[in-house]
């Protein structure tokens, strides 16, 4: 972003808006139903204030730590979305290589554009998180998780919250399931197409997060806990993390913000158990406000998608170098040293 004397990303999503046609567009910033919970959830960051520290002789802020032992720059990873090639030409490969270069952590989608081998090979020894769907067959869904077993992804990250597809009223309007006509690299070499809406997990009970562990031989992250209690039976089934989200607000609406229900998941696993959190995280000070209610480190979604669409591998590394610096501004004038241990009393509600 050197044109840009501060991250903006209003001003990427502008322009990501005039460079995609627009049934792309509103696919990546459309949200279900009403999209009343993709509106509060930068709200809902916002509803909370900082309580900054004084006189500490703080200059300077760690912002590494390890997610699930793996090292990073900072808390701030990439959430995994889909088709990324209707962003830009090298699709993944460029969110690989610029997660890579800011040493972030990117997590995959299963329904990326290219395959989970063709990504991990763009960004070797950086580390990945590979996002499980259910495909059409079990088959082929246990081999996918398999499959990123071998090709080195760090954890698998079991995405929950799509028991049946979101009502996507603007996705509706374009008929864009059907349009997409894009390749998705991970399907199974023969057989049925699959689609956006082929990926539900109905059928998913608390025994995949054991049994897909197993199967590819790592340690599995549920995505799309809003609830402590689910959180708690998350963990008994043998999951090492849990992964507070709404999905973006693509999925139940409306549904309580990730900001409101992250401190009750906090509280019911207690501190032995990561928790991760994505959803309207637009700054540093929301990534902060975040780490203060317990997350570990937070995600990133449409800020991406707008990043890559606008500048390809330049423009990710930009965004996440963006927020970063803002993470490490906001940390030194909250009088704090680390990012592992931010305490909870760092914000108060506004009001
Ligand atoms: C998503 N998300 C998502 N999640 C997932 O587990 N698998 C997926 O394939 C996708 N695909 C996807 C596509 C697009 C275009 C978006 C915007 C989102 C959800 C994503 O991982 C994350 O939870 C949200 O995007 C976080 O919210 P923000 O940062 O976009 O507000």
């Amino acid at each position: 972003r050197p044109e840009m004397p501060y991250l903006d990303l209003a001003l990427l999503e502008a322009r990501s808006r005039e460079l995609l046609p627009e049934p792309v567009y509103d696919y990546y910033a459309g949200g279900a139903e009403t999209e009343t919970t993709m509106r509060e959830a930068t709200e809902a960051w916002r509803a909370w204030r900082l309580r900054p520290r004084v006189l500490r002789g703080i200059t300077t802020a760690q912002l590494g730590t390890e997610l699930l032992g793996a090292p990073v720059r900072a808390p701030i990873g990439i959430a995994p979305w889909a088709y990324q090639a209707m962003a830009h030409p090298d699709g993944e490969l460029a969110t690989a290589r610029a997660a890579a270069a800011t040493g972030a952590l990117m997590t995959v989608s299963t329904s990326a554009n290219n395959s989970l081998e063709e990504v991990a090979a763009a960004a070797p020894g950086s580390p990945q998180w590979f996002q499980l769907y259910r495909l059409h067959s079990e088959r082929h869904t246990d081999d996918l998780a398999r499959r990123a077993g071998d090709a080195g992804y760090r954890a698998l990250v079991l995405t929950v919250d799509v028991p049946v597809l979101g009502r996507r009223r603007r996705d509706m309007e374009h008929d864009f399931v059907h349009r997409a006509g894009v390749r998705m690299a991970n399907r199974p070499p023969e057989g049925e197409e699959p689609t956006l809406d082929g990926l539900a997990t109905a059928t998913w009970t608390f025994d995949e997060i054991a049994r897909f562990g197993e199967l590819s031989g790592l340690p599995v992250v549920v995505k799309g806990v809003l609830r402590g209690d689910d959180a708690v039976s998350c963990v008994q089934a043998g999951a090492a993390a849990v992964w507070v989200t709404t999905h973006g607000g693509r999925q139940a609406d409306p549904a309580v913000s990730s900001a409101y229900a992250l401190p009750e998941v906090v509280d019911a696993v207690g501190d032995d158990v990561k928790v991760y959190v994505d959803g309207g995280i637009r700054s540093g000070s929301d990534a902060l406000t975040a780490l203060a209610l317990g997350a570990d480190a937070v995600f990133l979604g449409r800020p991406i998608a707008w990043g890559l669409t606008t500048g390809g591998e330049r423009g990710v590394a930009g965004v996440l170098d963006g927020l970063t610096e803002e993470l490490a501004h906001a940390m030194v004038m909250c009088g704090l040293p680390d990012v592992r241990s931010v305490p909870r009393d760092t914000v108060t509600p506004a009001r």
